[in-house]
């Protein structure tokens, strides 16, 4: 053979110099993203993106979940697939959204305005934390068209609530959410280990992390230092000290409950999602008072230990609620498949946190942008191998396709007894 024959049969790959470059060429997957950022950030910040609460049976938890189904393709002709659907009366590319996660400069210097970027790109909706470090007016200014939604803090002081709801207003923020999962701080034991303070002070643990990450170290000192413009009154933008952090990060209005959400509904004609329940007759009171969607979450694991995860409790949320309310997942979703899953079990959509973080730490808004692709990837190439077109029919069929394997043997699906020694066909 000769060499222009083996030229032909072999594609030669230019070597790809830039570390972020080398992550969007090489990087398969969001678990792939994952090991990527953690070569990038130091580690007491790695464990705080990354970690759970108490023992992490939760986070762990989280994705074991998915095993419990099966998926059962069914044949016949699919187009397309179409990903796109409707989240909240607007069209989302996928039925992806990016959730809140805080402090987000504290993983790459672009933060926030990254994620909105490769939000707003894909068309699809990001909802910015209430601990942001970038202000919601710039990100409305940058992204007009992006789908913007805010995590909104109740409050029993009408005056405030009201200051802050026309703030949102007039930033375009028009779904607020609602988080109910943070009456106390969950204990994550990681950062107490690590003496994790943010931001970050200089210990002797510190400076050996400088050691090893002196890139993330010098972006971060390089950057302008963490604020959290949207928790301040419009205008002062202080920089928060470690004691403020503490408050922060330890304090949520745990004295807030339906009563303040029933008022805030009275008030807000905008959106308003329920994040953080995993608990029906949460879900069903939620419906009754007329809040538009529910988002089960445990927080990703962070929050309280043993807490159930949402795909545990979606069919009997949905069975609940009817279709009064628009159902939305979150906690450890990685996979196109899980985002089938989920909405195949009742879902509207899914949620992802980290995901999107890992992207960013790993290459920025390129990687934020890579990560949501990844999902419409998997996505599109699940639904046409269960064999489904739309959406919308995944959400009619889902039961078709979907096997819970706890209750596989009652549904008569027991495995033909020669199974193990059946030959595998593989086509393509
Ligand atoms: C670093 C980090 C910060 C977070 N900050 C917030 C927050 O400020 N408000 C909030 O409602 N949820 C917050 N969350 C939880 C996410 O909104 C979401 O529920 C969770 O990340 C979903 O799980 P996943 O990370 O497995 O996708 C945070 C999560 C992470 C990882």
């Amino acid at each position: 053979m000769k060499f222009s024959d083996i030229r032909q049969l072999v594609q030669v790959k230019a070597p790809v110099v830039s570390r972020q470059r080398r992550v969007l060429a090489n990087a398969y997957n969001v678990a792939e993203f994952r090991a990527a950022a953690r070569r990038v950030l130091p580690a007491g910040i790695f464990d705080y993106l990354d970690g759970g609460s108490e023992d992490e049976v939760t986070l762990r938890r989280n994705r074991e979940v998915f095993g419990a189904w099966g998926l059962m393709p069914s044949w016949g002709p699919v187009s397309g697939p179409d990903t796109s659907t409707s989240l909240l009366g607007r069209r989302s590319a996928l039925p992806v959204m990016l959730t809140p996660t805080g402090a987000t400069r504290l993983f790459h210097p672009e933060g926030e305005l990254a994620v909105a970027e490769g939000a707003a790109a894909a068309g699809i909706p990001y909802g910015l934390a209430g601990m942001s470090t970038v202000a919601m007016e710039s990100i409305a200014e940058r992204f007009p068209d992006l789908d913007r939604w805010f995590n909104f803090g109740l409050s029993r002081d009408a005056d405030v609530r009201d200051e802050k709801l026309a703030r949102c207003k007039a930033a375009g923020f028009n779904t607020l959410i609602v988080g109910v999962d943070t009456r106390a701080l969950g204990s994550r034991e990681r950062d107490l280990r690590n003496g994790f303070t943010a931001p970050p002070s200089l210990t002797l643990s510190t400076l050996v992390d400088i050691a090893s990450r002196p890139g993330w170290w010098a972006n971060f000192l390089r950057a302008e230092g963490l604020s959290f413009p949207n928790l301040s009154p419009l205008g002062s933008n202080p920089t928060v000290t470690p004691s403020m952090w503490q408050q922060i990060l330890g304090h949520s209005d745990s004295s807030s409950g339906w009563a303040e959400l029933e008022a805030l509904r009275e008030v807000w004609d905008g959106k308003i999602v329920l994040k953080g329940c995993v608990n029906p007759a949460d879900v069903a009171r939620a419906a009754s008072i007329g809040l538009d969607a529910v988002q089960l979450s445990n927080h990703g694991g962070r929050q309280l230990d043993h807490m159930l995860s949402p795909m545990e409790v979606l069919q009997e949320s949905r069975q609940r609620a009817g279709s009064a309310l628009e159902i939305f997942v979150d906690s450890g979703i990685r996979r196109g498949s899980d985002v089938v899953k989920a909405i195949a079990l009742g879902a509207d959509g899914c949620a992802i946190g980290r995901p999107y973080l890992y992207g960013l730490v790993a290459a920025g808004s390129a990687g934020v942008s890579r990560i949501i692709e990844i999902f419409g990837e998997e996505l599109r190439r699940t639904m046409t191998l269960v064999g489904v077109s739309t959406v919308a029919e995944l959400k009619s069929r889902g039961s078709e396709i979907v096997r819970d394997l706890r209750h596989a043997a009652e549904a008569g699906a027991e495995a033909p007894a020669r199974a193990k020694e059946a030959p595998l066909l593989t086509t393509n």
